[in-house]
């Protein structure tokens, strides 16, 4: 079995935008800062404003970098959902359960040409379980790593390294309240550990599709909620500074990924640390992240359209469930340049990997 998603002429993804549901967390999880996994929100972080003028690449030499080469699968994901239902002593309800990240790369797909992926899919008990393709993951880091800096120009393994700086910089691990002045202001001199993570399970729709969604969120403005009402997540992002209209070009690319990124968790605050060419951490941005498809809009470079986004992720997640109607495992394809997205089957029984043995046997009872 093998089909073909064509993603042009996007044209017909323009007109009346298909409907989308609120994204509503139903469950969270941890990783400490050893990376063990909590059922809990212990590692949820707090936004307060860095102090500009910092050095984004101080503390590179003593970064304690997660080692993310091993395949996790869904695995966190799963237990999250398996200890939900328990709980709840009910099944949640879903046509697709994935990491965020996936369906970044899928609704992404429509407007960014270049990027490929390659994910495994597999349908258990009428619901597509999505992980991404652990060893295409690797092809790609090793890739992008491989690649030499210009002469004087900072490594990928530096820029990225920033990302995470200015984390440590505009995050506290308590409310502002409770936190010294000492701590606020000797933040640039922590060590950077990027183990931590909060985790957030949400149920959301595209279309007449219903998704079950995990990802991280950087911080909270305030604090969470009790009651279950919406929460001012914080979504952090580093960028270069805007110098000239090519540069602007390239910010409203990336604004797309940070759009999607945000919206499918439904984190309603981007702030963006703009930085020099050489790190320096110059200014500060909060972008409320609903107003950016009207802002690239009307700004009228064409980059994108944030409603034919959620059109071609609506149709697309249709066909992926049109085409993955039978037991196995499934791999979802794009390569590079690609004008289309293929979907075969890889093994005709079982489910890899993708799912434990743990959730298959908790399901079954269930
Ligand atoms: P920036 O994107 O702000 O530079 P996220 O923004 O998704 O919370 O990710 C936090 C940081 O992790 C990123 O910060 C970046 O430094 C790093 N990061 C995320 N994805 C990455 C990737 N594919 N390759 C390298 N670094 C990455
Ligand atoms: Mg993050
Ligand atoms: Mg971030």
């Amino acid at each position: 079995m093998s089909s073909s998603f064509e993603i042009q002429p996007i044209g017909r993804f323009a007109g009346p935008c298909a409907p989308v549901k609120r994204p509503r967390e139903i469950a969270c999880f941890s990783y400490d800062d050893k990376h063990q996994f909590l059922l809990d929100d212990s590692s949820i972080r707090y936004y307060y404003p860095p102090t500009l003028g910092a050095d984004l690449s101080k503390g590179f030499d003593t970064f304690e970098k997660l080692d993310d080469s091993g395949d996790d699968h869904l695995d966190s994901l799963l237990k999250t959902i398996m200890a939900h239902e328990q709980k709840t002593g009910s099944r949640v309800e879903a046509n697709i359960i994935t990491w965020r990240g996936m369906m970044t790369k899928l609704m992404s797909a429509i407007f960014s040409d270049r990027d490929g992926f390659e994910m495994n899919a597999t349908l258990f008990q009428g619901t597509i379980f999505i992980e991404e393709n652990h060893e295409y993951k690797l092809k790609s880091q090793a890739k992008q790593s491989q690649q030499v800096p210009q002469p004087g120009r900072p490594s990928q393994d530096m820029m990225s390294f920033w990302g995470y700086k200015f984390e440590t910089l505009c995050l506290l691990p308590d409310i502002w309240a409770n936190t010294s002045r000492e701590y606020i202001e000797g933040r640039e001199n922590l060590i950077v550990n990027n183990h931590a993570q909060y985790c957030s399970v949400v149920k959301t729709g595209i279309g007449n599709t219903a998704l079950i969604l995990g990802g991280e969120v950087d911080a909270v403005w305030d604090v969470k909620p009790s009651d279950g009402s919406p929460v001012n997540w914080v979504e952090l992002k580093t960028s270069a500074e805007i110098r000239n209209d090519r540069d602007m070009v390239t910010f409203e690319r990336k604004l797309m990924k940070f759009w999607i990124q945000s919206f499918l968790l439904g984190v309603p605050k981007i702030i963006v640390g703009f930085r020099t060419q050489d790190g320096i951490l110059k200014r500060i941005e909060e972008i409320d992240t609903a107003s950016i498809p009207g802002t690239v809009k009307r700004a009228g470079k064409g980059t994108w359209d944030g409603n034919m986004c959620i059109n071609f992720a609506s149709t697309l997640l249709e066909f992926l469930r049109s085409t993955i109607t039978e037991d196995g495992v499934w791999r979802i394809r794009r390569r590079e340049r690609s004008p289309v997205i293929e979907v075969f089957q890889i093994e005709e029984a079982g489910h890899g990997e993708i799912l434990t043995d743990e959730f298959i046997n908790w399901r079954i009872k269930l």
